[in-house]
């Protein structure tokens, strides 16, 4: 099966997970990035508020057809949303392959509802697979496992 991961991530968090994961799947890895959302007072106060309004922001990413047959989507949960970038990306698609895996991180426990029916509505379905990690569990390499049962998830459901 030939997977692409594309993720975004703000501090690195979600970068540490999309990379394990992408080498449990053997996925090709693409960054999305945003500049509006920089380090910094100014960039944390447009993050929560452009999550909020549901603000679909210009991202410094190709989206192009995903031609694979699995698409892997990651990012932050931010103001209990999905995070703006991955919005964007994600309502730019014109096509979406067969398989669909998510994975979110959060500094807080999920569930975050507001983030996942946000994410259903984008993509019209629910995914196939479904990984929520908090932020301090992938920092301390707490994922390993939950890597593992989304892989499976993924490819045998
Ligand atoms: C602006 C901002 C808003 C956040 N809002 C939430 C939230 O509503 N709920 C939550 O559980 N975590 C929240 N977090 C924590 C992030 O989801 C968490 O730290 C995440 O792993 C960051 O991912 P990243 O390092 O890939 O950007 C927030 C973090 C930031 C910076």
């Amino acid at each position: 099966m030939q997977s692409r991961l594309v993720y975004y991530s703000r501090t690195g968090t979600t970068r540490l997970l999309a990379d394990a994961i992408s080498a449990r799947l053997v996925a090709e890895e693409a960054e999305i990035t945003c500049a509006r959302y920089g380090p910094g007072l100014f960039g944390w106060l447009r993050a929560v508020r452009d999550s909020l309004r549901g603000v679909r922001p210009e991202i410094a990413f190709e989206v192009r057809d995903e031609n694979t047959d699995c698409l892997i989507i990651g990012g932050p949960v931010l103001a209990g949303s999905l995070a703006a970038p991955v919005r964007s990306y994600i309502a730019q698609l014109n096509h979406l392959p067969d398989r669909i895996g998510v994975f979110l991180t959060s500094g807080g426990p999920p569930p975050h509802p507001r983030a996942e029916e946000e994410l259903r509505a984008l993509l019209g379905r629910a995914p196939d697979a479904m990984l929520w990690l908090r932020a301090a569990d992938v920092r301390e390499g707490r994922h390993m496992d939950e890597v593992e049962d989304f892989f499976r998830e993924l490819t045998h459901s």
